[in-house]
């Protein structure tokens, strides 16, 4: 079974950040970005065209477009539709007077809003061009399913456009994104649901090829398994007797805490067999954190693993 770390995703050059909604991605992405650039890495964190950016809340700013500084070594920015469309046809069109006459032209508009993957496209064109100016891009991507399209847009471009700017641009990205060194790094939790959609993701990009790297999954929230086999048992049997209130509580939190480690082990087992790599699991960390401090210690709790330190990783 292939073992896939962080220390693995660290030696990435493109690493992308997915899983279903609400469960991580954007704690990840911010996490890995700190450990990169606590690395010594210049690295990019990017979300895609987020209307309500979930960067400025852990970062104290709102990203942009341009990349801007949040820390040494690290830089955060927002691929935002507009800007990131004037850029692409910069690449493809020599003249800066074509590209304003193109982008007021209604129809050209009305066009890239109906045609199927140009917004993909042109996203995935910014990332490209950001991965050549650092030594890292880390992307907090959308969920699953628009990730998985905007993954598989490259191959569809290229079935589109037998030739041309347009054609040379996607098999580029192509290129980059079937690279070793991009990676794909899913969130996901001890849920039946969760690790149903990770599964069937991962399948998918596999077999399209979408992906040059081996996936990871993070399974976070997990509860490590500390209750022996005698504990659970004997949880189980109080359980079944009558017990004063007080006892009772005891007992129904022992149950609770038998139910998520035993959540946690299935869908450790289902993500091994299904996959044949094994999660790296997360646990929870301390109720009422704030964004920023709930990454900061995921953050911490990744890093062991990688030899950094709370220290190396201290950014107020
Ligand atoms: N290990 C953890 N322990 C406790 N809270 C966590 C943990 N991981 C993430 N959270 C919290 O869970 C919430 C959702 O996390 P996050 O925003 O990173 O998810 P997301 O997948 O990016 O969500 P969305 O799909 O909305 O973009 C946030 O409030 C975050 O602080
Ligand atoms: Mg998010």
């Amino acid at each position: 079974m292939s073992v896939q770390s962080t220390e693995g995703v660290l030696a990435g050059r493109l690493v992308m950040v997915t899983g279903k909604g609400g469960t991580g991605k954007t704690t990840f992405a911010a996490a890995l970005a700190l450990l990169s650039a606590a690395r010594g890495r210049r690295t990019l964190l990017c979300e895609i065209d987020n209307q309500r950016p979930s960067l400025t809340p852990i970062f104290g700013s709102e990203p942009r477009f341009g990349p801007q500084q949040v820390r040494p070594g690290l830089d955060m920015c927002n691929i935002e539709w507009e800007p990131a469309l004037e850029s692409f046809l910069e690449g493809l069109v020599p003249s800066r007077r074509i590209v304003k006459l193109i982008l007021g032209n209604p129809i050209v508009s009305k066009f890239l809003d109906v045609t199927p993957g140009s917004q993909e496209l042109v996203e995935l064109s910014a990332l490209g061009q950001y991965v050549d100016q650092y030594d890292m891009v880390i992307v907090d991507m959308p969920a699953s399913g628009h990730a998985f399209s905007l993954l598989d847009i490259t191959r569809s471009a290229m079935g589109l456009f037998r030739s041309g700017p347009v054609r040379r641009r996607a098999s580029e990205l192509r290129e980059l994104l079937t690279a070793e060194t991009t990676r794909v790094a899913f969130v996901a939790l001890p849920e039946e649901m969760v690790v149903n959609e990770t599964l069937e993701t991962i399948q998918r990009m596999r077999s399209f090829e979408l992906i040059g790297g081996e996936p990871v999954v993070y399974l976070n929230r997990a509860t490590l398994p500390t209750l022996t086999d005698g504990e659970r048992e004997l949880v189980a049997r109080l359980g079944e007797l009558e017990l004063d209130p007080a006892e009772a509580e005891f007992v129904r939190a022992g149950r609770w805490e038998d139910v998520l480690e035993q959540s946690t082990a299935h869908s450790r087992e289902r993500l091994q067999q299904g996959l044949d790599l094994e999660p790296v699991l997360v646990g929870p960390v301390a109720p009422g954190r704030s964004a920023r401090e709930v990454v900061q210690d995921v953050a911490v709790s990744l890093g062991r693993e990688v030899g950094l330190t709370r220290r190396d990783l201290s950014w107020t």
